[in-house]
């Protein structure tokens, strides 16, 4: 069989359309073949929040793969540079080229930008997806964290549930607030990207929320952001000390952001005291994820809520 004539190269203005295409069917593809589930409903418009999103935060930062003979996208994965790492996803291959190493390529690329600035990747991925946990180690990607995928229905009028201790400290961001947000993090875990916390409080698009937790003394001891659009209902990132503050910082953002839906958030394996709380909610398991670094990981010391929207790792 002809070898395809696949060449690499920056997304542009004109790919966008192709490009949300390429996401909603590749991931769909992917799931109804293995799970027999759709992860993305509706139409492909469901993806435009992956361009919209990622276009504002950093532009140009989205690698293509063109089947030049067949005139048509192979391939996509975005890139976000940030002060102490890159952080990568959402990697798609069209589901015509699995296999045929389409993600390789194009991983290999980000890794060489990475290498370039000399900092470490960091990305989420399915444990449940052998195909992508499978390109990511062979890649010298490293599973540092094991998180369970929850989901919680909160009714239209609210919580029935009685509110957790701490939440008269839990309060909602303020622009002011990103750099001590991102010090935190910093703090705990060892990274750091105050402009995702800076544009997630300004909330340009009304589609995303940012809670602080404070100390008595008005120091900021944990964060969750989130964000409700009609392709991603998600909490996170988010990092507290402690799990009874990541609770509050849950049941707030639940609350006042997610009344008739039912998030998806991911919760440290080993955060049993958190797990449990959440389970009392009624929250379910969907999935598990891993947080896999290459390169240089800093040991997470924090209650660590990543997301998929926008990518964290
Ligand atoms: C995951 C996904 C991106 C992989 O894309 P792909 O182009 O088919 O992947 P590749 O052909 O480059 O293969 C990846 C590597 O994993 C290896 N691999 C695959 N399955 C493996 C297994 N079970 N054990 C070991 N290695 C395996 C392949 O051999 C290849 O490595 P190599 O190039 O060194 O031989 C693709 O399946 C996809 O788009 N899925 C839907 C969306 C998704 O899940 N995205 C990932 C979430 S971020």
């Amino acid at each position: 069989m002809k070898e395809s004539n696949i060449e690499l190269r920056r997304m542009e203005e004109g790919d966008r359309n192709q490009l949300i295409d390429l996401i909603f069917s590749s991931t769909n593809a992917w799931y109804q073949e293995h799970f027999k589930k759709n992860v993305f409903g509706g139409d492909p418009s469901a993806c435009e929040i992956f361009t919209e999103v990622y276009e504002d935060l950093d532009p140009g930062c989205c690698i293509i793969a063109e089947d030049m003979d067949a005139g048509r996208l192979a391939g996509s994965c975005f890139y976000h540079p940030r002060e102490t790492h890159f952080s990568l996803g959402i990697m798609n291959a069209s589901p015509d080229y699995f296999g045929k190493g389409i993600a390789t390529r194009m991983l290999d690329e980000i890794i060489s930008l990475a290498e370039h600035e000399n900092l470490p990747i960091r990305l989420v991925s399915s444990a449940m997806n052998l195909d992508s946990f499978s390109l990511y180690t062979r890649r010298g990607f490293v599973p540092r964290m094991t998180f369970q995928d929850m989901f919680l229905s909160v009714p239209e009028v609210g919580f029935s549930v009685a509110p957790p201790e701490g939440m008269d400290q839990v309060r909602d961001a303020v622009p002011e607030d990103a750099k001590a947000i991102a010090d935190f993090e910093m703090k705990l875990n060892g990274i750091r990207r105050e402009k995702d916390f800076a544009y997630f409080i300004r909330n340009g698009s009304g589609v995303w929320g940012v809670s602080v937790i404070e100390s008595p003394e008005g120091q900021i001891t944990g964060f969750l952001c989130s964000v409700n659009s009609s392709g991603s209902k998600m909490l996170g990132p988010g990092v507290s000390s402690n799990c009874s503050d990541s609770a509050a910082l849950i049941y707030n953002e639940l609350n006042e952001r997610h009344r008739g839906n039912a998030p998806v958030f991911l919760v440290p394996v080993q955060e049993s005291e958190l797990v449990q709380t959440l389970y009392g909610w009624g929250a379910k398991n969907c999935e598990i994820h891993l947080c896999q670094v290459r390169g240089d990981c800093p040991p997470l010391n924090g209650v660590t809520m990543p997301t998929f929207m926008p990518e964290t790792g």
